[in-house]
C-alpha cells in the first residue's frame, strides 16, 4: 500500500468540494501542532508531502492524498488552536464536525494525542462526536521520542480510562514517533488491513 508513491490529491474547505466517495478513507484528527502532517510523512516515507509545520495551525484544509489501491488518507485541520481568530475556529469547527458524520466512506479516523499531554477537553469534544457518528477512531500517541518510558504509561493510564467512556473506541492505542519511526510499521499495517 505504501510502496507506491502516495500524492497529494486536493486540498478542501467545504464538503462539496470531496473527492467523489468512490473508496474508503482513513482520516488524522488531533490538536493543532500534534504531528497530524507529520505523520503522514513518515507514513507515506515522505519528508513533505503533507507540509508540517513549527506553527501551529498550519494545516487549514482537508488535505486528500491517494494511495496505490488503498484509502485515501485525509489530513485535518488541527482543532483547539487558542491564537486563530474566532471566526476562523468557527469556520474550521463547522466543516470538521460536518466532515466527521457526513462521510460514509469514512473507515477509521485516527485521533492523535501528544504523549506528553494525554487527552484534554477539546479532545474529548472530538471523541464525543465520534462517538455521536458512529465513526470507529483510533488513539495514536505522537511524539513519543519526547517522553520517558514512565511518563509514557502514566499518560497511556489515562488515556485508557477516558476511552473507556468512549463506545466508538478501537482498544488498541498506538504510540508513534514521526521522528524515530516507532510504532510506523504498525500503523501502516493497521491502514492496510481496513478494508
Ligand atoms: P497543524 O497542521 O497546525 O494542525 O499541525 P500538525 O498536527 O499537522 O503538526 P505538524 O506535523 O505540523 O508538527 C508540529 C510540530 O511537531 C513540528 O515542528 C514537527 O516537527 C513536530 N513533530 C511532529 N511529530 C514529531 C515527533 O514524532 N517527534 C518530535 N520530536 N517532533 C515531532
Ligand atoms: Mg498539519
Amino acid at each position: 500500500l505504501f510502496a507506491a508513491p502516495v500524492e497529494f490529491l486536493k486540498g478542501v474547505v467545504a464538503m462539496k468540494g470531496l473527492p467523489p466517495a468512490d473508496r474508503i478513507e482513513v482520516c488524522f484528527a488531533g490538536r493543532s501542532n500534534v504531528g497530524k502532517s507529520s505523520l503522514i510523512n513518515a507514513l507515506t516515507n515522505r519528508r513533505n508531502l503533507a507540509r508540517a509545520s513549527n506553527t501551529p495551525g498550519r494545516t487549514q484544509e482537508i488535505n486528500y492524498f491517494t494511495t496505490q489501491d488503498g484509502p485515501y488518507l485525509v489530513d485535518l485541520p488541527g482543532y483547539g488552536f487558542a491564537q486563530a481568530p474566532v471566526a476562523v475556529v468557527a469556520k474550521w469547527q463547522a466543516l470538521l464536525k460536518e466532515y466527521l458524520s457526513g462521510r460514509a466512506t469514512l473507515r477509521r479516523a485516527f485521533v492523535l494525542v501528544d504523549t506528553r499531554h494525554g487527552i484534554k477537553s477539546v479532545d474529548e469534544e472530538i471523541l464525543t462526536l465520534l462517538d455521536r457518528s458512529a465513526v470507529t477512531f483510533q488513539v495514536v500517541m505522537t511524539k513519543s521520542d519526547k517522553v520517558s518510558a514512565q511518563e509514557r504509561e502514566k499518560v497511556l493510564a489515562q488515556v485508557r480510562q477516558a476511552l473507556s467512556k468512549h463506545p466508538a473506541a478501537y482498544p488498541e492505542i498506538v504510540l508513534t514517533s514521526s521522528e524515530k519511526g516507532e510504532g510506523i510499521e504498525t500503523l501502516r499495517a493497521i491502514i492496510a488491513g481496513l478494508d
